[in-house]
């Protein structure tokens, strides 16, 4: 476990806490809660004893029915034919019940960097290696470089889209590339979708799971926690192949023996009201990504902000000789504003940051910025001079 990075939430969370006033572009959450109706089945479900009471370790009968028509509708994914569906306590915890299945100590995870940070800690917990191959200058995954990276101990490749922490979004012939890959060399395709529906533009979300012949190696990760708000709630699903069905179910028993039930209920009235729901705050949400990248472009040539078509993040590329820890700090100390160092995704050389917009209204999009960009323009000059 000392090997295994600090939770940089945490970290950061701790200098905001410090320094109040700090506007935070730090953590990766959304502005809004969940819907009334899952508030209500919540608090009509409260008195009732099974709500009290363990319950089924794939998840109630009714949130799994949700969730079988959501994944055909929205993902073109068919749960029937060799596919099981477990219901998590989130995403995360899915991605640990992925590795904790397919791996021995020893084998190797293929991981584009920058990566999504509880990735490669999972990864290592399980004392696993974490293969990092990078992306090209637009964050877009570099089949070339996941292909070399493949040896006799490779049991897994992680995808990302919408990603965190850059905002890529993968088009679908890249995914179909790496879920034949896997195919091929008989790996694991783990497809990361807890950002499916926030995209923006002309940019679309594809599902690995959905190709030919992928349901025997594809294991498809979904979260409620952004869509509905639900992050506190820890509700999230996978999509596995049947094959798999022992191993997470064993994973499933020791770690949570079953998905809290009072937030499956409160997921199956949220899911009922479907992604319309934070389909609403997208146009809100891509405003703010407006100003964001806007803004941000201001500062070239100093930084670089590529594409960031999806999700709520983009990943800024500072042109300067800097440690990004120190100019974290430093933006939070001086400045009142956070954002997360790039060392934390993977991003081992150069000085890159996470900017999360999803928490920002409107009101607070233009404060938020303008002093990460005054910070930055302040420190950097100085570094620079
Ligand atoms: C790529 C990615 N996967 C998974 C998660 C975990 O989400 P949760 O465990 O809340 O479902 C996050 C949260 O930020 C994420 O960014």
């Amino acid at each position: 476990m000392d090997a295994i990075q600090a939770p940089i939430i945490a970290v950061i969370g701790d200098l905001i806490r410090q320094h109040p006033g700090t506007i935070s572009l730090g953590q990766g959450v959304v502005h809004y809660g969940p819907p009334q109706a899952a508030l209500d089945a919540a608090r009509a479900a409260l008195p009732q004893p099974e709500t009290h009471q363990y319950q089924d370790g794939a998840g109630i009968p009714q949130l799994l029915d949700a969730i079988e028509a959501k994944l055909r509708r929205d993902n073109g994914i068919d749960r029937g034919n060799g596919l099981r569906v477990m219901v998590t306590a989130g995403g995360n915890m899915a991605f640990v019940h992925a590795i904790l299945a397919i791996t021995d100590p020893g084998d190797e995870v293929i991981l584009p960097v920058p990566f999504y940070f509880n990735h490669e800690m999972a990864i290592q917990m399980a004392d696993c290696t974490a293969v990092l191959v990078p992306t090209d200058d637009r964050y877009q995954l570099d089949l070339d470089a996941i292909r070399r990276a493949v040896t006799p101990r490779t049991r897994a490749i992680v995808t990302v889209t919408p990603n965190n922490p850059t905002g890529a979004v993968f088009p679908e012939a890249a995914l179909r590339e790496v879920n034949d890959l896997c195919a091929r060399r008989g790996l694991f395709h783990i497809s990361d979708e807890v950002y499916e529906y926030f995209t923006y533009g002309s940019a679309t979300h594809v599902s690995p799971g959905a190709f030919d012949g992928a349901r025997t190696h594809t294991i498809s990760l979904f979260s409620l926690s952004k869509t509905y708000g639900f992050a506190g709630s820890r509700i999230g699903y996978m999509a596995y192949p049947e094959r798999l069905h022992d191993a997470v179910a064993k994973v499933q028993d020791t770690v949570l023996v079953c998905p809290p039930v009072i937030s499956q209920i409160a997921a199956v009235a949220a899911m009922d009201v479907g992604p319309a729901y934070c389909r609403r705050y997208l146009p809100e949400l891509a405003a703010v990504r407006d100003v964001v990248l806007s803004e941000l472009r201001a500062l070239e040539p100093l930084c670089t902000v590529p594409a960031a078509d999806g999700a709520f993040y983009c990943f800024l590329r500072v042109n300067a000789q800097a440690d990004p820890m120190t100019i974290a700090e430093r933006l939070i100390r001086e400045h009142r504003v956070a954002v997360v160092p790039g060392h934390a995704f993977g991003v081992s050389s150069g000085c890159y940051f996470r900017v999360a917009y999803g928490a920002l209204q409107k009101a607070t999009v233009a404060e938020g910025i303008g002093r990460l960009v005054n910070g930055l323009r302040v420190l950097l000059e100085k570094v620079r001079s």
